[in-house]
C-alpha cells in the first residue's frame, strides 16, 4: 500500500488549529510539502514551524479570509505565481454560527454560501490545472455528518454542508477521468475549539454544565467517547495518498459511529 506523499504539494484551508491542522500534520508526516491557509499570521507562523519535517520539506502559509471569496482568490492566486502545483487540496474552514433555521437570516445563508460553497470552487478552479498536468490530484472536504442527518440547533451549517456535498459529488464525475478524486470526510464530534464554542452554547441555553454536555454527547457515540483531532486529520490524509486511488464521491464519516443511518 502506498502512503507516500514525498514531492506532492499540499493547500489546507482552514489550518492553525482543529482539523485542518491535524489533517496538515499527517499529511507533512507521510512526506507532503504543506502550505496552510487561516486569517491570523502570527498564528500561521507558529504553526509553520511545528509541521512535522523530514529535512527536505518545504512548509509555507498564505494568509487569507474565506468570508471574502475575493480575498481568497486573489492571495491563493497570486501565490500560484511562483509555486504552480498543488496535488492536495483541503478544503476547510470555520463553520457558521448555530441557531434555528427558521431564525437565520438571508445574510448568514449568503455568508455560508460564500465560505463554504464558493470558496471551494474557487480553489478547485485554481488547482485544478496543476493536478491535471501531474496527473495527479486529491480534493478533500471537510464537512459535516449534517450532511447524512441533521443536526439540531445548526440551521445554516446543515443547509449548506448539503450544497456543499451535492457540488463535490459534481465533480468527481468531472475530475475522474483525470486521476483526480475528490471526497467529503464527515466529523462527528471531534475534540476542537469549534466543538468547544458549541458546547458552551448549549450549557448556556439549556443551563446545564459544560461537563453535563459533553457527557451527554459522549454518550450518544457507540466509541462512548469525543474523537480526537488526529483520528480524524489520518483518515483525511489517507484519502489524499495513492493508495487511495479508487475512492472518489464518497462521504465518509468519522464519528465514532454516531450517525444513526448508512
Ligand atoms: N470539530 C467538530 O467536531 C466538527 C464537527 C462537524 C463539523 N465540523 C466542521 O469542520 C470544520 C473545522 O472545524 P474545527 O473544529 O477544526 O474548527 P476550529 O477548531 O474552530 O478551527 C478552525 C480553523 O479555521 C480557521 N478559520 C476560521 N475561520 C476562517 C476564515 N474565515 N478564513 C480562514 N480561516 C478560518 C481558523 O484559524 P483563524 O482563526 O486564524 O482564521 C482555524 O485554524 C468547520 O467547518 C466545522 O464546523 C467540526
Amino acid at each position: 500500500m502506498i502512503l507516500d506523499l514525498v514531492n506532492k504539494n499540499a493547500l489546507v484551508g482552514g489550518s492553525t488549529q482543529g482539523l485542518g491542522w491535524a489533517t496538515a500534520v499527517e499529511l507533512a508526516l507521510l512526506g507532503a510539502n504543506v502550505t496552510l491557509i487561516a486569517r491570523n499570521e502570527e498564528r500561521l507562523q507558529t504553526k509553520v514551524l511545528q509541521l512535522p519535517n523530514s529535512g527536505n520539506q518545504v512548509h509555507n502559509y498564505i494568509v487569507a479570509d474565506f468570508s471574502d471569496y475575493t480575498q481568497v482568490e486573489s492571495a491563493v492566486g497570486k501565490y500560484l505565481q511562483s509555486f504552480p502545483t498543488f496535488h492536495i487540496l483541503i478544503n476547510n474552514t470555520g463553520g457558521p454560527a448555530g441557531g434555528t433555521l427558521l431564525d437565520a437570516s438571508v445574510e448568514s445563508l449568503q455568508k455560508a454560501f460564500s465560505s463554504h460553497v464558493i470558496c471551494n470552487q474557487l480553489l478547485t478552479q485554481l488547482l485544478v490545472p496543476g493536478m491535471k498536468t501531474a496527473g495527479y490530484g486529491r480534493i478533500v472536504n471537510i464537512i459535516s455528518t449534517s450532511v447524512k442527518s441533521p443536526l439540531e440547533g445548526l440551521g445554516v451549517s446543515n443547509t449548506i454542508r448539503a450544497a456543499v456535498a451535492n457540488w463535490s459529488k459534481t465533480l468527481a464525475n468531472e475530475l475522474g477521468p483525470f486521476g483526480i478524486t475528490i471526497n467529503n470526510v464527515l466529523p462527528g464530534s471531534i475534540n476542537t475549539g469549534r466543538l468547544d464554542s458549541i458546547i458552551r452554547n448549549k450549557a448556556q441555553a439549556s443551563g446545564r454544565t459544560e461537563d453535563e454536555i459533553r457527557d451527554q454527547m459522549a454518550k450518544e457515540i457507540p466509541a462512548r467517547r469525543i474523537g480526537k483531532p488526529e483520528e480524524f486529520g489520518a483518515v483525511a490524509a489517507f484519502l489524499c495518498t495513492p493508495a487511495a486511488s479508487y475512492i472518489n464521491g464518497i462521504n465518509l464519516p468519522v464519528d465514532g459511529g454516531r450517525l444513526g443511518c448508512l
